[in-house]
């Protein structure tokens, strides 16, 4: 036990955080200062502090940077450190994942008190944590089936291939249920106590890909300081699954028929080849088939993950099942929330049954959650019937349905006329900001690498040098405004 443990103060009163990380360097901490949110969440990946003391004053940023932090890492530890004393302030950041509060000025031997609080219940949570996930696994995860013939056929297949080492390649547009079902093989598997790593293909530029797949050596790029284990090791013994396989650059898929074909790979920068034991499952909703006309996807590659397939029906084609789903997720919203809504009238029901679900069951699911939210039944009446899907960014394969007279009358929905959507900003909007944070934090990974030589970082995210340097000005800005309002 001679590492110390890494603390990051976020502070941008730099004398106050310089006197608390000397104090803190005192206790045999190894501590590292922030001055900023967004460099707190930069810092926060490589340094990976087990401790975080920060500054907030819960405006949009704070709030962001609390949730982003417990989301990479739900087992780090947070000590809010603010002038307020509002009671109402301190539940707000104990929501938002604070597991500690103090006010500043911060006496050092009130700080080290609860330091030594919050690190005891860490240690309590790494314990608790093995367990709480092989819960999470059976619960979060359920599978409902409806009662359709297709589903059955589901049903069936997933049973049967559940507990070999087959390749499983699960089929079906977006929303369906893809991931659900991978999720479903692997719990019912022998291998359900072992690791299940899940990637996402097209969220991660090729070249980082392969770092993130197959893990690296010291010095195999610029900036590669230390070995880095990829997915198929992490995933050792266990499953992996990967998502949207489409979308694999076809370098890469080259190098994953290999590992499918030898169960062996090597690390970039390695030269060594690694055995591993890992299952694959991969989920599409793209026709590969067409990819592999295009040449686009590796034929060999296709036949290889397509050993067995799943294919999900769009809710379109099992409406029976409809009602079935809206019960389930109402039944589970309600006690999520804490409501206790009335169920669907016939009317809205009807409506339903004929509405065309481009975007499946997540659709029908964040309708659930927005009727259990806001309870407006009519509202989503109104929106069932102008066929204006709930979600804008479900493509354009709506089918145009008769029109439904619309015998509700009620005006649309004012945002922010119940509070709700201050506590909740829109889907589009969770799915633009994290779009965003999603691309800053590629660009900033692959400038990195390349020693932030701008050419070759485009090259390698395959955009133009000029669009490039039009993201890094749309960054520098929003960091600017982002400073702005942290200070106002
Ligand atoms: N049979 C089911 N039982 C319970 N929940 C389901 C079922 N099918 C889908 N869902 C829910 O619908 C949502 C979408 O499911 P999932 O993420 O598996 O879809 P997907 O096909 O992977 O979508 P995408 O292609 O957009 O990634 C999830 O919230 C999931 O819990
Ligand atoms: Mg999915």
């Amino acid at each position: 036990m001679n590492q110390k443990a890494r603390v990051l103060i976020v502070d941008d009163d730099v004398v106050m955080a310089k006197y608390l990380a000397a104090h803190l360097s005192r206790r045999n901490f190894e501590v590292t200062v922030a001055s900023s949110h967004q460099e707190a969440l930069r810092v926060f990946r490589s340094f990976d502090p087990v401790l975080v003391l920060v500054e907030v004053s819960l405006d949009e940023a704070s709030t962001e940077t609390l949730q982003r932090l417990k989301q990479i890492k739900p087992g780090v530890s947070l000590i809010v450190l603010s002038a307020s004393k509002d009671p109402e302030f301190i539940f707000k950041a104990s929501k938002l994942g604070a597991d500690d509060y103090l006010s500043k000025p911060v006496d050092p031997n009130e700080l080290d008190v609860r330091i030594g609080k919050v690190m005891d219940h860490q240690r309590h949570y790494h314990e608790v944590t093995q367990l709480r996930e092989q819960v999470r696994r059976q619960s979060d995860f359920t599978m409902l089936f409806g009662t359709s013939p297709k589903m059955m056929e589901v049903k069936t297949t997933i049973e049967q291939v559940a507990d070999t080492t087959a390749t499983v390649l699960v089929r079906g547009e977006s929303g369906t249920g893809k991931e659900v079902v991978a999720r479903m093989i692997y719990s019912e598997s022998s291998r359900g106590d072992k690791p299940f790593v899940k990637v996402n293909c097209a969220a991660i530029p090729h070249e980082l890909l392969e770092s993130e797949l197959f893990g690296y050596e010291a010095g195999a790029f610029t900036g590669a300081n230390r070995q880095k284990l990829g997915k198929f090791e992490q995933a050792n013994g266990g499953t992996i699954f990967l998502d949207e396989i489409s979308e694999m650059h076809p370098a890469l898929q080259a190098k994953l028929l290999h590992v499918l074909q030898d169960r062996e790979f090597s690390r970039l920068g390695g030269k060594r080849d690694i055995q591993v034991d890992v299952r694959v499952l991969a989920a599409t909703n793209k026709p590969l088939e067409r990819a592999v006309e295009e040449g686009v996807f590796r034929e060999d590659l296709f036949y290889r993950l397509n050993v067995v397939t799943i294919h999900i029906p769009p809710l379109r084609e099992r409406r029976e099942e409809i009602p079935v789903f809206l019960k389930y997720f109402l039944e589970k919203y309600s006690e999520h929330y804490g409501k206790k809504p009335a169920m669907f009238g016939e009317y809205a029901i009807a409506r339903m049954m004929e509405y065309a679900w481009p975007g499946n069951i997540r659709e029908l699911e964040n309708l659930v959650k927005r009727y259990v939210i806001v309870g407006n039944e009519a509202q989503i009446i109104r929106e069932l019937s102008t066929h204006k899907p709930i979600v804008a960014s479900f493509g354009s394969s709506v089918p145009s349905l008769p029109a439904t007279a619309d015998p509700v009358s009620t005006p649309p929905v004012q945002a922010g006329s119940n509070g709700v959507e201050m506590e909740m900003p829109s889907l589009l909007e969770i799915g633009r900001r994290a779009a965003m944070q999603a691309e800053r934090e590629a660009i900033e990974r692959v400038l990195a690498q390349t020693r932030w030589n701008r050419r070759q970082a485009a090259k390698i995210l395959k955009i133009s040098y000029k669009a490039l340097l039009n993201k890094l000005k749309a960054m520098e800005e929003q960091t600017k405004a982002q400073a702005k309002h942290d200070e106002g």
